[in-house]
């Protein structure tokens, strides 16, 4: 509890909690809300009116800025339950240092400890019993930020909500993914916002995605916008594979998200003794080792995804199948010591786990 002192926060409670109608074992990924919202307001750079409240619908005017002009980002990370009924958020941490570098690539403020730390431990505090407490189970939290200006001229807005509410969750994804390697869309570019979790990078997604849909693909590998020569990011997750026994990843950089999934499993995978390689992938190499038979596993990682095979990677005309999930071994092994630290199963040699 190290990481909340008291501050001044208004509340608001519900008078009756709407857990009791909610079947935390049959939720499809992001439908259902908690009791509670935290927000908070920036004006001229400084938060007030710090708020947990009901969760619940926000009046604004049609010329909001950041419907308009898109200053908007966001956050994700899990709370678990553990074995102990303890109630840990995974690096909460590296998130909100995430969330301002994000805030400051979008020309908005940045949130200080008070808003973001205090506000996601008090939340979490508040509904604590909406954190599911079985396997591949937890509350997803998802602090946002957007512009609140109502004014059509394009500039930077100069008042902000910030806000965070939760949703309890099960598996983003429920089986192995077929990919395929996009080589016309992009998204993101050299010195864009590929880095950072602006809502725009989600929307310029989605008709790739949805095309690469119909024609029978789970998700997109992206890959570099300059010749498409490099690959870079799995979908809204971050890329790893394994050829010749090595685990292997893009490096992080502007054009790729800084995974927070992504950093814990290169630590872990390491203090194992054995070898990762964060270095530039070529699509040729990663064609050439499925070819031969030496890419003897894929999965894409992040909060929601946590760690996700793909069991087939489509690029130009061919579709590649990978060796089955069964033979599989490093996959299975992060997956299962993640899970086991953050159900409280097995120590916490990092010192992820914080708890509310
Ligand atoms: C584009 C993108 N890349 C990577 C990730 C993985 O990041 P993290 O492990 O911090 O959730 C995410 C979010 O889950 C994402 O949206």
């Amino acid at each position: 509890m190290a990481e909340v002192h008291e501050t001044n926060i208004r509340v608001q409670q519900v008078p009756r909690s709407r857990l009791p109608e909610v079947d935390l074992k049959n939720i499809s990924f992001g439908t259902i809300f908690t009791d509670h919202m935290f927000q908070a307001d920036s004006v001229e750079g400084s938060w007030t009116d710090l708020q947990l409240l009901p969760y619940g619908p926000v009046q604004f005017n049609p010329a909001l800025m950041a419907l308009h002009y898109g200053q908007a980002i966001f956050e994700g990370m899990k709370a678990f339950r553990t074995v102990d009924n303890e109630v840990v958020l995974f690096r909460p941490r590296a998130n909100f240092e995430r969330f301002n570098i994000s805030a400051e690539r979008m020309c908005m403020p940045v949130t200080t400890e008070e808003v973001f730390m205090e506000g996601l431990f008090r939340l979490i505090d508040m509904d604590r019993d909406w954190v599911p407490g079985f396997d591949n189970s937890s509350l997803y939290v998802r602090p946002f930020m957007y512009a609140t200006d109502q004014f059509l001229g394009v500039r930077p807005s100069h008042t902000y909500r910030f806000a965070i509410i939760c949703s309890p969750a099960g598996a983003y994804y429920s089986k192995p993914l077929r990919v395929k390697i996009e080589k016309h869309y992009t998204r993101s570019a050299k010195g864009g916002i590929g880095y950072a979790k602006a809502a725009a990078n989600y929307g310029l997604s989605l008709l790739p995605t949805k095309l690469a849909q119909e024609a029978g693909f789970d998700q997109i590998i992206w890959t570099d916008a300059v010749n498409h020569e490099y690959v870079e990011e799995a979908g809204t997750a971050n890329f790893m594979f394994v050829i010749d026994g090595t685990l292997v990843t893009p490096p992080v950089k502007d054009t790729i998200l800084k995974g927070i999934t992504r950093d814990s499993i290169v630590t872990l995978v390491r203090s194992w003794g054995m070898e990762v390689q964060e270095r530039e992938v070529a699509v040729s190499e990663l064609v050439e080792a499925m070819e031969k038979g030496r890419l003897q596993e894929a999965f894409a990682v992040g909060t929601a995804a946590t760690v996700t095979h793909i069991s087939e990677i489509g690029h130009e005309d061919r579709v590649y199948r990978l060796p089955a999930v069964e033979k599989r071994e490093l996959a299975p092994r992060i997956l299962e010591t993640l899970n086991d630290i953050r159900y409280g199963r097995a120590e916490d040699p990092f010192g992820w786990m914080v708890k509310v």
